[in-house]
């Protein structure tokens, strides 16, 4: 099983050298449970992975997967950059303290304000649309201005149809049959095009598709470099790059994966006779996915129809297995020996049928008061939960050596009423 679960000398769950019994204690659940040191090997396994075979390789965390601030900071501290979706992700970047020249903005339908505002913060954007390059062109000034631009590279994969980006049903980048004309624009613009960039999708173990992405994307820019004459500075494939999150999946062989499609690059540059440009990743869950275990408390053991465990959050608090039917691997954190007797529904405290967390899951006998730890919950977890059924966001936890940090504190009903202002003639 590659899904790295380590079990105490009491028989619960370690996460990073603490009990994950007693940090639902100290800190209450739901909470997510983050792995400093995870994070770290996480970025180092993939930077070496391809900087070996490549040394003008960057990595750019795709911060939609986790933007706590601890779990940023640490890549900042490891020598990361950030690749940016939204003016809020820019700022909070610029916050942590990544320079401007660690941030890529790839933004899809922004406004002229969003486009400014990231142009104003010294970012270099990657333009997705005809739009939004005319309309960048007006809102500053685009004369020598290094920007990229998003291809459709016409290959797609992910873990759900949700998740895939490319291809003629993907809203995102450029069609490649008229990449030479709109990079050409942009030249005449006055804009100074230095990057390409594709991003085929979310969640895949599977390599070919990597393959395909790298070959059609490389196509494309090598066409455009004989037909413009621009010399790229980097060319920047996405992310993409899948976690286990059953036992029977498997991590993707990284050393492989890179030697691969960097043997495919290289060939490209050389077919297409141009100047070597930096290669960019843009890992989102491999850096943090399997970093993060969110902690609940069983509440109520329900013998219905069926049998249902339920617990303290619900998919306000990880939306993953509710909006992809996505499988997270749920252990009981405070039994980690105990032998898996029955299958159960692992049921959420929201009012609606589909609130579940895993359906026939062999289980442990799990009483009312156990601990379940769902895994790999620190990509898309914190950060597509919301205040449905007016819960406060949970906390997060910080785990360094077995030291753990409260990094997030849990939303009290206060918050609730944020930014919501009453009328006068409600009140
Ligand atoms: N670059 C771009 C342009 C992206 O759109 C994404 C993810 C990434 C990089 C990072 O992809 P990753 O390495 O994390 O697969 N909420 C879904 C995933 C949505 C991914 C959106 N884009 C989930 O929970 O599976």
């Amino acid at each position: 099983m590659d899904l790295n679960i380590k079990v105490n000398e009491k028989n619960h769950l370690d996460i990073g050298g603490a009990d994950a019994c007693d940090i639902a204690e100290e800190f209450g659940t739901p909470t997510y449970v983050i792995d400093e040191n995870r994070i770290r090997d996480n970025y180092n396994r993939f930077y070496s992975a391809f900087s070996k075979y490549y040394p003008d390789f960057r990595v750019f965390y795709a911060c939609k997967a986790n933007t706590n601030l601890a779990v940023m900071k640490i890549l900042e501290s490891e020598g990361c950059s950030i690749d940016a979706v939204s003016p809020g992700e820019v700022y909070t970047a610029r916050k942590v303290g990544f320079g401007s020249d660690r941030i890529l903005f790839t933004g899809n339908n922004i406004t002229n304000d969003e486009l400014k505002f990231v142009h104003d913060e010294g970012v270099v954007l990657n333009i997705d649309s005809v739009s939004a390059l005319k309309r960048l062109s007006e809102v500053v000034d685009p004369e020598g201005l290094k920007i990229s631009l998003r291809v459709n590279p016409m290959v797609g994969a992910g873990h759900h149809d949700h998740c895939i980006t490319g291809g003629v049903m993907s809203k995102f980048g450029i069609m490649d049959s008229e990449a030479s004309e709109v990079y050409q624009m942009a030249k005449d613009l006055g804009f100074n095009p230095i990057g390409m960039h594709s991003h085929i999708g979310s969640g895949i173990l599977d390599p070919e598709p990597f393959k395909l992405a790298i070959e059609s994307t490389m196509d494309i820019a090598g066409k455009v470099h004989q037909d413009t004459g621009i010399d790229f500075e980097f060319v920047d494939f996405g992310g993409g790059i899948g976690i286990p999150y059953t036992p029977e999946e498997k991590i993707v062989d990284l050393d492989e994966f890179a030697k691969v499609n960097i043997e495919l690059f290289k060939e490209k540059i050389d077919e297409y006779d141009m100047s070597s440009p930096a290669m960019f990743l843009e890992p989102g869950r491999y850096l943090v996915g399997d970093a993060s275990t969110l902690l609940v408390t069983v509440n109520s053991v329900k013998q219905s129809y069926r049998k249902f465990i339920g617990v303290d959050a619900g998919f306000n608090t990880l939306l993953r297995p509710a909006m992809y039917d996505s499988y997270h691997h749920i252990v009981d954190a405070s039994k980690m020996g105990d032998e898996n007797t029955q299958k159960v529904d692992i049921a959420g405290n929201v009012c609606e049928s589909g609130d579940l967390f895993a359906r026939d899951r062999l289980m442990p006998d799990v009483e009312e008061g156990d601990i379940l730890a769902i895994l790999n919950a620190g990509a898309y977890g914190f950060t597509m939960s919301s205040n449905y059924n007016s819960r406060p966001l949970s906390s997060e936890v910080l785990v360094t050596d077995g030291e753990c940090n409260l990094v997030r504190e849990k939303q009290s009903f206060e918050d609730l009423f944020n930014n919501q202002i009453i009328p006068d003639h409600l009140k």
